[in-house]
């Protein structure tokens, strides 16, 4: 396999490179790309140092990688995943550039990964409070059906990559200055991630409400969400309301299907939290499912947002596509 990782000096893009050791994928060829700030710093693979090198328009003549992996945000992979594309590379995007691109696919392997099976092209990766949210009920709406999803989320500073993180210790030691958030973030709650639109949702909000239609397979399951930024560093957490189609039975009955997904933890421990359970795993907790009858239930999940929404997701798609496709 040959590899390219954009972004490799990014959040998301340095933990590409993590779980790609942990998962023990050794590419023949491996290189890493960022912007001309980074261009010559080296990053660490296995016990190699790759130098970073600077992503142009000039770039590597086609047929040179099997797999282009992007993290360098929505403005970077809209001129340059075409190019890969074009060039050969199956491309796996973490940005928000195609995921509602009818022609492209947006994957959560463990449940729409068989479409991987014999495409080319770019491949879009869910947003983060998408991934965590899907995999925590898409067991019940396999079994049940899901008709509606209120969901309220509390998503860590490092969703806005190492600037949102950085804005946070400063406010920590002080500084008063709130850029990449609305409102001081410090021991504070900001319910605005990403742009408002005219009709007051915001940006990240319309993407739960679009996204999992698309994995799930079913346009007309209508979704509520309200996405908010915490102090948090690590791991989003969200509380999920759901109505099925058809009854579910008993809580128990319910718990056991949740068990069956794979990457999930159903959790007896009442109170799971992103910093001290999720952070720096790759499995979406899933804890406090509650309900009042037999077509309504209350669910907690916490997910590490850098793995489980962005890196493991990424590099569970490229190993997915590279298996059904006999890449090695
Ligand atoms: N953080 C999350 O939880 C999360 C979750 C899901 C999806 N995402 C998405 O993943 C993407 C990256 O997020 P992040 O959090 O990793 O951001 P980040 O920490 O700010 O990293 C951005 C990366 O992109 C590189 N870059 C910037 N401009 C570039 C250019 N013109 N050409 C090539 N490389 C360029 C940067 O390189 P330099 O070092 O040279 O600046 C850096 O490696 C975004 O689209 C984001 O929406 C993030």
């Amino acid at each position: 396999m040959r590899l390219a990782v954009v972004g490799a000096t990014g959040e998301v893009g340095r933990t590409m490179v993590r779980v790609l050791q942990e998962q023990g994928v050794r590419p023949e060829v491996i290189r890493f790309f960022a912007s001309k700030n980074s261009a010559g710093t080296t990053v660490k693979f296995f016990d190699q140092d790759v130098t970073v090198e600077e992503l142009t328009p000039d770039w590597v003549p086609a047929g040179t990688f099997d797999y282009v992996i992007m993290s360098a945000g929505a403005s970077v992979s809209r001129w340059f995943a075409p190019i890969a594309a074009e060039r050969g590379a199956t491309v796996i995007d973490n940005s928000s550039c195609w995921r509602m691109d009818p022609a492209k696919l947006l994957v959560v392997p463990e449940i729409n990964g068989d479409l991987l099976k014999g495409y080319r092209g770019i491949i879009a990766n869910p947003n983060c409070s998408t991934i965590q949210m899907v995999l925590g009920f898409y067991k019940v709406h396999e079994k049940f059906g899901i008709k509606t999803i209120v969901v309220s989320t509390y998503q860590a500073v490092s969703g806005a990559g190492r600037r949102g993180m950085d804005e946070l210790l400063a406010q920590e030691q002080g500084s008063t200055e709130c850029k990449k958030f609305a409102a001081p973030i410090f021991r504070n709650v900001v319910p605005q991630i990403d742009d408002f639109l005219p009709d007051g949702f915001t940006k990240e909000e319309m993407k739960m409400v679009n996204e999992p239609r698309k994995i799930l397979r079913d346009d007309s399951i209508m979704s509520w969400p309200t996405t908010v930024r915490v102090p948090v560093l690590y791991g989003h957490s969200e509380s999920v309301f759901v109505e099925t189609r058809e009854p579910f039975g008993t809580i128990e009955n319910l718990l056991d299907v949740m068990r069956t997904q794979e990457h999930v933890v159903v959790s007896d421990h009442p109170v799971v939290t992103p910093a001290v359970d999720a952070a720096g795993t790759d499995t979406t907790f899933v804890s406090r499912v509650r309900s009042f009858d037999d077509r309504h239930f209350l669910q907690w999940n916490v997910a590490d947002n850098v793995r489980v929404g962005a890196a493991t997701n990424a590099v569970r798609i490229l190993l997915k596509h590279a298996e059904l496709n006999g890449i090695r």
